[in-house]
């Protein structure tokens, strides 16, 4: 288990993959620092941060972690922090071993993959763009209504509600239906330490569904968990 009191430094010598958690939240990997000192001075919630760790370290924790003690708030500015990630570096460095693989290899079974990852990078930019724009939005509304009950965010609510519910009702299905792609890449690790493009390709796409994975359960289990519970408790003060 992680300490607050280690540095980024020491753990990312420990487990180099935790860089691409840092770096989502501005953290340096070599920086010295105390995590504690780093997450007070840039208000990070340093409890979910170790937690994030963890998971990210030992996928088994996902399932014993409480993630439902955090606050919604704190929940979404993870999973908004990951979605730029994604989009800003993790797509792009797939797209260029893609590209490199391409350019090695002129391989008609090269061309499968760079299409695959085409339709499958449209899909999944335009689910972050509608979490992005429709469902954190509405979960920040909500979470300000509950505190301060004003009238304009109750109008909001009550126009957008049918819509959430019906986004996150779709997240379900749709994440039963890449588990298996998800669970056989999460399976996936190099054999030797020279690794060709196109197996430079499958561990990439290997740490990204791991990532997604943690960043779908907490999304879906927890969030969307707490999102279902309130709308039912302002439901029942509403009707
Ligand atoms: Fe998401
Ligand atoms: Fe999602």
């Amino acid at each position: 288990m992680i300490s607050h009191l280690l540095t980024p430094k020491t753990i990312t010598q420990y487990d180099r993959n935790i860089v691409h958690l840092f770096s989502r939240f501005n953290i340096g990997p070599d920086s010295t620092q105390k995590l504690n000192e780093i997450c007070e001075k840039d208000e990070i919630n340093i409890n979910l941060l170790v937690d994030l760790i963890n998971c990210y370290n030992d996928l088994s924790c996902l399932e014993k972690t409480k993630f439902e003690d955090y606050s919604i708030i704190d929940l979404i500015d993870y999973l908004e922090r990951s979605h730029l990630y994604y989009l800003e570096k993790k797509i792009p460095e797939i797209e260029q071993s893609l590209l490199k693989l391409g350019l090695q290899e002129s391989f008609s079974f090269n061309y499968i993959f760079i299409k695959f990852f085409e339709e499958y990078k449209k899909d999944i930019v335009s689910h972050f763009k509608t979490e992005d724009e429709v469902l954190f939005p509405f979960c920040k509304v909500l979470d300000r209504y509950i505190k301060f009950n004003s009238q304009e965010d109750l109008i909001y609510i009550l126009e957008n509600k049918e819509t959430v519910y019906h986004l996150m009702n779709q997240h379900k299905k749709n994440n039963d239906d890449v588990d298996d792609l998800q669970k056989l890449l999460i399976k996936y690790s190099p054999k030797s330490n020279k690794l060709s493009y196109f197996e430079i390709f499958l561990n990439q796409m290997s740490l990204f569904q791991k990532d997604l994975k943690i960043h779908a359960e907490i999304e879906e289990n927890v969030l969307m968990e707490k999102i279902y519970n309130n709308l039912k408790a302002f439901e029942l003060k509403n009707v």
